[in-house]
């Protein structure tokens, strides 16, 4: 499904023209389809719709207030790795008894933030964790909902960077410590053991890490069971990948229908943490061709977003599809797609084979997840403005930063 389209030789988000949407926010533009993010949340949940399930979309591939402000519309849950993202999902409406709280390294303060706010769910990382989480919470007179994030050690068949089910990753605790720790966090008074949780990477594009996890997981709740441990909810983490280019993932369907057949008659809510498969596909960033520059070797054209912007192609070598806005019919020639960042890594892609002439427009595709949550202000570029599409009406959902933003946090020294 694309809800980005070419119309009379005009590429458009929903009905709206990417040109029009250029000429009135400018670029660099982060620019969504509601209807997409819609989409895609209405058929990840469709395969869990006869089971007792929570969809907590994973806050860090996407941010916005409005882009969370919706799913939580929709009934959404959310995945927190920050005291930042909890203020966020709270100021964007969202339920706090609906969140779950991953990440390794949880601070004493975001613990007593997530405790007042009253979250679904802390996901635990190590035993240090269980023990301070305990201690904060006996201080507040309170009880923490807990899962320990188990790290099930299978290959997610992914970028090293974005695989965490390893265990040589820092992710979770060991597998095999699994079991002690929580027959250890059961006599802690100051915490409630409510679940087990498991997220074992990202751009996973095929089904069976998942279902592999997922048996060791499941047989981790059984032998709980069995020491008298019963659990009420299974989060399965994040994880199910996009199609950048040629890449296959898993239907929706097909993971909602083989992790309840592994489930089988077991009692339990099954948790999901989905980032990148909700709003990859439903964004793109749209950029400017502001040089072209043949040389010897190559063709660079160089637009106005940039590694700052769309990190990914820099850091893991990711591939975004790239299209022009309006396409010529001259002959199409191959170029280095490339920002004004001074580094040789600050590419957007390479060897693209496209017509091109100073002034186009070009939309870099599936840039919804991971684009603007990891964009940075590198070479003191203001980060883009961000619109989301609904039909025929843009909405402007962050606007353009401004330069004096940049360095409004800053102080020069006392004169001496
Ligand atoms: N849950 C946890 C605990 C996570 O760490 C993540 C992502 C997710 C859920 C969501 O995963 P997803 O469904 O989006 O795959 N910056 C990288 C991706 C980093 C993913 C980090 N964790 C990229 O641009 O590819």
């Amino acid at each position: 499904m694309s809800t980005f389209t070419l119309k009379n030789n005009a590429l458009f988000a929903e009905n709206v023209a990417l040109t029009d949407i250029a000429n009135r926010f400018a670029t660099p533009c982060y620019v969504y389809s509601k209807s997409a993010l819609i989409q895609a949340f209405e058929s990840f949940s469709a395969g869990f719709k006869d089971s007792n399930h929570l969809v907590c979309f994973a806050v860090k591939s996407n941010p916005n207030l409005a882009i969370l402000n919706l799913f939580a519309h929709l009934g959404a849950g959310f995945d927190i790795v920050s005291g930042g993202e909890l203020a966020r999902v709270l100021a964007a409406g969202g339920d706090p008894k609906k969140i779950v709280f991953s990440g390794v390294g949880k601070t004493a303060a975001e613990m007593q933030a997530a405790l007042n706010a009253g979250i679904f769910c802390f996901n635990v990382e190590s035993r240090s964790e269980l023990i301070r989480l305990n201690t904060v919470a006996g201080a507040m007179g309170k009880v923490a909902p807990v899962s320990l994030r188990v790290n099930p050690n299978v290959d997610a068949k992914t970028h090293p960077y974005i695989s965490t089910g390893l265990k040589n990753n820092k992710f979770g605790v060991a597998y095999d410590d699994a079991l002690n720790i929580y027959l250890e966090a059961a006599k802690m008074p100051h915490i409630a053991i409510h679940g087990v949780d498991c997220h074992i990477g990202s751009q996973i594009t095929e089904l069976s890490p998942f279902l592999d996890a997922f048996d060791r997981v499941l047989a981790l709740v059984d032998a709980l069971e069995q020491q008298g441990i019963h659990i009420q909810h299974i989060d399965a983490g994040g994880g199910i990948g996009i199609c950048y280019s040629d890449e296959t993932p898993p239907q929706f369907g097909a993971y909602a229908a083989a992790m309840q057949e592994k489930l089988g008659q077991r009692k339990v809510k099954l948790v999901f943490e989905p980032g990148r498969a909700l709003v990859g596909n439903a964004g793109v960033l749209l950029t400017k061709v502001e040089y072209l520059k043949p040389t010897e070797s190559k063709n660079f054209a160089i637009v106005d977003a940039a590694m700052n912007d769309l990190m990914r192609p820099a850091l893991y070598d990711a591939y975004h599809e790239i299209q022009a806005v309006t396409p010529r019919d001259t002959p199409a020639i191959s170029y280095e797609i490339v920002g004004p960042v001074c580094e040789s890594g600050d590419f957007l892609g390479h060897d693209r084979t496209l017509a091109l002439e100073e002034g186009d427009l070009l939309a870099i595709m599936s840039a919804g997840a991971y684009g603007m949550s990891m964009a940075s202000n590198y070479n003191s570029r203001p980060r883009a403005a961000e619109v989301m599409v609904d039909d025929e009406t843009c909405h402007l959902i962050r606007a353009r930063e401004t330069v004096a933003d940049l360095f409004a946090l800053e102080h020069t020294l006392p004169k001496a």
